[in-house]
């Protein structure tokens, strides 16, 4: 079964063809047009500007992937959460496809996309033991959910404020440092000190699953008002911020992992790309959890990307398979921009 992929929920326009064939499957084609550069100058998303370049993106991706009716046979599109306007753009090409070449269209929930990115390492049908725990980090979500069956979650902590990529492309802003932050203060981070300043760890230790890191961007803009921080006190600051975060991600992850005991941790989101949280999550998982396995997407496919989007579509389509009218009907897909695992 070949499926397209299509993803347009933010910024990156995208479109992949994947393959399955028995238990594993083949990345045929994995295009990503990003809009950083547009958005950069105005130091984040303009969701307006977004959807027009979603509209001028997406046919020319999708012929530079040189795909055809032939050589699909579903198409999966990113339903929610995300912008409305961008979403709109990848759902009504996906409709529109659907329509005019008569080939099943399926939805998919960007965040479940996102859990999926981590069966991109091995490009197999990873069959994992359940319950699992999933931290989904990026930049409109934080939240780890427990994973009881393929399809299958409850959200059991989310932030209450800002989102992890969120505290990074805001702490970034103030440091006049660039967008999107995460990548640069992760980069600056490697070349400080992470305990040379004193930040919170909000509700690290408290009694639920939740996080908030707005309290932490509030810590950071106290001490560099009015400074023009460079070098050594920039780069200590980026470290001791992503130090801050990292903390409070492994800590509360592993002692939910713990609680609920766990057979498989997967990390997934945009902020997954982060090296520090790859590196002490790895190790956490290994030190402190019995015979839990841990899944990460590979760095190139932590952003968004369609082929997520065409893994996720397929685990659907296993799930639905049986029940009529929940599959292809291209009538029947509609964006939510608020969807929730
Ligand atoms: O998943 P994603 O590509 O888009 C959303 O669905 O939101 O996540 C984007 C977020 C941005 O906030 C970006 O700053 C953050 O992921 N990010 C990182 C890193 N790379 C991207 N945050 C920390 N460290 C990174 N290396
Ligand atoms: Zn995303």
């Amino acid at each position: 079964m070949r499926i397209l992929g299509i993803e347009t929920s933010c910024d990156e326009t995208a479109v992949a063809l994947l393959d399955f064939r028995g238990s594993g499957f083949k990345i045929v084609k994995n295009l990503v047009s990003s809009q950083v550069k547009i958005h950069a100058r105005y130091g984040g998303i303009v969701p307006e500007i977004a959807a027009r370049e979603h509209v001028k993106t997406i046919i020319y991706l999708l012929k530079e992937a040189k795909i055809s009716s032939e050589i699909i046979d579903v198409i999966a599109v990113t339903r929610g959460p995300g912008l409305i306007t961008s979403l709109l753009v990848g759902v009504e090409t996906a409709k529109t496809l659907s329509y005019a070449w008569g080939k099943p269209l399926v939805g998919v929930n960007h965040l479940e996309a996102h859990i999926f990115s981590a069966w991109l390492r091995k490009n197999k049908l990873l069959k994992i033991k359940f319950p699992a725990l999933v931290l989904v980090v990026s930049g409109g979500h934080t939240l780890l959910a427990l994973m009881t069956d393929y399809g299958r979650y409850k959200v059991i902590g989310e932030t209450l404020d800002d989102a992890v990529g969120e505290a990074f492309d805001k702490v970034a802003k103030m440091l006049d440092i660039g967008y999107p932050g995460g990548p640069i203060i992760s980069k600056l981070a490697g070349k400080g000190d992470p305990t040379a300043i004193k930040l919170p760890r909000a509700m690290m230790k408290s009694n639920n699953f939740d996080f908030s890191f707005s309290g932490l961007k509030t810590a950071v803009l106290y001490k560099v008002q009015g400074l023009k921080l460079k070098e050594r006190l920039l780069f200590d600051m980026c470290a001791s911020f992503e130090q801050a975060v990292v903390d409070v991600l492994v800590y509360k992850t592993l002692a939910a992992a713990k609680k609920f005991g766990v057979k498989t941790v997967i990390l997934g989101g945009g902020v997954s790309a982060n090296k520090k949280l790859r590196e002490e999550l790895t190790r956490g998982v290994k030190k402190e959890l019995f015979a839990t396995e841990f899944l990460l997407p590979p760095i190139e496919y932590a952003g968004d990307n369609a082929a997520m989007a065409a893994v996720a579509g397929y685990f659907n389509l296993q799930k639905i398979r049986n029940k009529k009218n929940l599959l292809g009907n291209w009538r029947d897909l509609e964006v939510d921009p608020n969807l929730e695992l």
